[in-house]
């Protein structure tokens, strides 16, 4: 069986981020014949649509990662109860120029993490809106929600919370079968 290539990415750019590490702890979560690669998005330059014929080296790399990926997770802050610039700045970019967008027809999976007691809910809304027009293939249950965040990590933030991993885990093997599914 071909092992599915999951592209993680999101986070947040600060070190010691919770969700940089959900996208870690996910890592020894994935279902057997499956991968998770995680990409840092902080080269990604401010998007202008003046580059979209030449664009910067670090978006050409993103895209390739993410055309090569069988499918995507994104974890996420939520920023203003909305998404975080960062990211939603990556995703436009990348999605540039629409004859060569490589999102279109991608399973996705989301998660968020925050120190409220709604984990990001919002941003989650926001996000689907977006992905959505890319034209992903979203799995939309189990909604993972990490609430209280920074009580959620050990000292080597590894996520002790049980019922959040079962639902981490729950929403793995959604969207690997969706990626295997989508590969024939
Ligand atoms: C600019 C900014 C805006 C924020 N807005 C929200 C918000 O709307 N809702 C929320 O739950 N938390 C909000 N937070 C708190 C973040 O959820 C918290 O900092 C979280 O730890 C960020 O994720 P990270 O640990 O991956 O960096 C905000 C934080 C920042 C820096």
């Amino acid at each position: 069986m071909e092992t599915i290539k999951i592209l993680g990415f999101g986070g947040s750019l600060r070190e010691g981020s919770y969700n940089w590490a959900l996208l870690e702890n996910a890592k020894e979560m994935m279902p057997e014949g499956s991968e998770l690669t995680l990409y840092d998005l902080k080269d990604i330059p401010v998007y202008n649509q003046d580059l979209d014929e030449n664009l910067p080296d670090s978006v050409k790399k993103f895209k390739e990662a993410v055309r090569n990926a069988d499918g995507i997770l994104i974890s996420t802050p939520e920023y203003n109860f909305s998404i975080p610039g960062f990211l939603k700045n990556a995703l436009d970019f990348a999605s540039r120029p629409p004859s060569d967008n490589p999102f279109p027809g991608k399973p996705v999976a989301i998660m968020s993490a925050s120190g409220s007691m709604l984990g990001g809910a919002r941003v989650q809304y926001h996000l689907r809106q977006v992905l959505g027009y890319l034209d992903m293939k979203q799995i939309y249950k189990p909604e993972v929600f990490l609430t209280f965040a920074h009580t959620k990590f050990d000292q080597n933030m590894k996520l002790t919370d049980d019922g959040a991993r079962e639902f981490i885990k729950q929403l793995l093997a959604k969207l690997v079968n969706e990626a295997r599914a989508n590969l024939k």
